[in-house]
């Protein structure tokens, strides 16, 4: 078994660039189902992730060509299966983001309920809610999710509860061969959801109000395979930047727009940093202490549950106390645990975490919980007295290409090690 070990104290400065976004990739990569024919990717990052997705769309008919390390060629021509198996799922709950293709596709669909990452309950009923406005029928057998449409899927007016990333881009690939006009109200308005609806209108979709709570689609009978460049991850760089914001920098990082991640910085700024932000990229530094603030995740453009174990990191450092309130996913503070063995000083009250800053870290034998908490404790390791391992490592490839090298790239003494 692979481990990840982090020497803590080099400074981590220069720069590096992200690749394209995982939580965009996915969906684009089940979009392309939609259009029969060759359809071709630029800027797909290769992660482990992605390599799932590849195997559903393969297990459907499709075949892909990597033309290059970040370019797919994806020939769903082929493709004359509904059916999503559970061993795939299991390994993935996005590849849940065919249903809405092959619903639109085939007006039935056979997708296993959902396994993957390990934060909390993550419910589909907002997804199949949606989908059932526009005619779909499901029923449940063996834990698959069996969907049927009875002649052609048919726009409506759809609210949802809240504004699911997962359930607004599922509705918005069904809704696009739908006949008539569908309006997703409360919709989700991540960047990753506006790469998406760019996406499907270059393939001719109608879509207005991507990146609004308001979407409105008119239904087109046929869509048409295209070349799409996947937008930059702003997780990723996000990552990153925290790297630099613990060690002081500076660190820029390439290849993704800053605005992504307006609010973040912002509150990195008023945490004591540094931000130059560029049109495709973003520099951090730090020279005074690290202050303390509170935080709380919301779906975009609030703050990104995807970076609240990295900044706990940096909060667990900071001078003074604050409290970290996650919104969107249940049990997703399982870092503190693992952050409290390197001397944190972290207490959970439901879903709030209070975090006192300590005057610092040590290193300590720790195991990745999911994807951005690993991230978050290699991060630790960094700024932490001596040895940090960190295993269970393969919850970090689902979504960091080449993690270790661009560290070290940065200068971090950090290397990948056989437990
Ligand atoms: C996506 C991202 C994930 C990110 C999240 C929020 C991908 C592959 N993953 O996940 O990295 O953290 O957005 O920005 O793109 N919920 C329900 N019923 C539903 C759908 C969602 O109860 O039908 C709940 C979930 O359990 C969760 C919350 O709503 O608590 C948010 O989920 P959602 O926005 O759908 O996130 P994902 O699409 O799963």
């Amino acid at each position: 078994m692979e481990a990840i070990r982090v020497v803590g104290g080099p400074p981590v400065r220069g720069t590096v660039r992200v690749e394209g976004a995982k939580n965009s990739a996915l969906k684009l990569m089940a979009a392309t189902l939609m259009a029969p024919g060759v359809s071709r990717l630029t800027n797909v990052p290769n992660i482990s992730d992605v390599h799932v997705m590849g195997k559903v769309l393969t297990r459907l008919g499709a075949s892909i060509e990597v033309e290059d390390e970040h370019t797919l060629v994806i020939d769903t021509s082929g493709v004359e299966s509904w059916v999503t198996p559970y061993e795939l799922v299991a390994q993935m709950r996005a590849s849940t983001a065919v249903l809405g293709p092959l619903i639109a596709r085939f007006g039935k669909a056979r997708v296993a309920m959902p396994g993957g990452c390990n934060i909390g309950a993550r419910k589909i009923d907002m997804h199949l809610r949606g989908l059932s406005a526009l005619g779909v029928t499901f029923s449940q057998d063996h834990g698959d999710i069996v969907a049927r449409v009875d002649g052609e899927l048919t726009g409506a007016f759809v609210p949802l509860d809240f504004a699911s990333v997962g359930a607004t881009e599922n509705l918005l690939m069904a809704s696009v061969l739908a006949e008539g006009e569908t309006t997703i109200e409360n919709a989700a308005r991540e960047p990753e959801i506006c790469d998406l609806a760019t996406m499907l209108s270059e393939m001719g979709a109608e879509i207005e109000g991507a990146g609004t709570p308001t979407i409105k689609v008119k239904g087109v009978s046929a869509l048409h395979p295209v070349e799409h460049e996947v937008v930059g991850d702003r997780i990723e760089a996000g990552t990153f930047l925290a790297a630099g914001a613990l060690t002081g920098g500076p660190v820029t990082v390439t290849g993704f727009d800053p605005e992504h991640l307006g609010l973040v910085l912002r509150k990195y700024e008023s945490m004591g940093m540094q931000v130059e932000r560029g049109e495709r990229s973003c520099t951090i530094s730090r020279e005074g202490p690290l202050r303390a603030l509170d935080i709380q995740t919301l779906p975009f453009p609030g703050f990104p549950t995807d970076m609240q174990a990295q900044t706990m990191v940096l909060l667990s450092v900071a001078r003074g106390s604050c409290v970290v309130t996650e919104n969107i996913f249940e049990s997703r503070f399982m870092l503190a645990a693992e952050l409290s063995r390197m001397g944190a000083d972290i207490i959970i009250e439901g879903h709030h975490a209070i975090v006192r800053g300590v005057d610092g870290l040590s290193g300590a034998p720790v195991t990745a919980p999911d994807l951005r908490g690993g991230a978050a404790l290699v991060l630790a390791g960094l700024v932490a007295d001596g040895y940090t391992t960190v295993s269970d490592i393969h919850h970090i490839d689902r979504g960091y290409e080449d993690f270790v090298p661009k560290l070290q790239g940065l200068g971090a003494e950090v290397s990948r090690v056989d437990l």
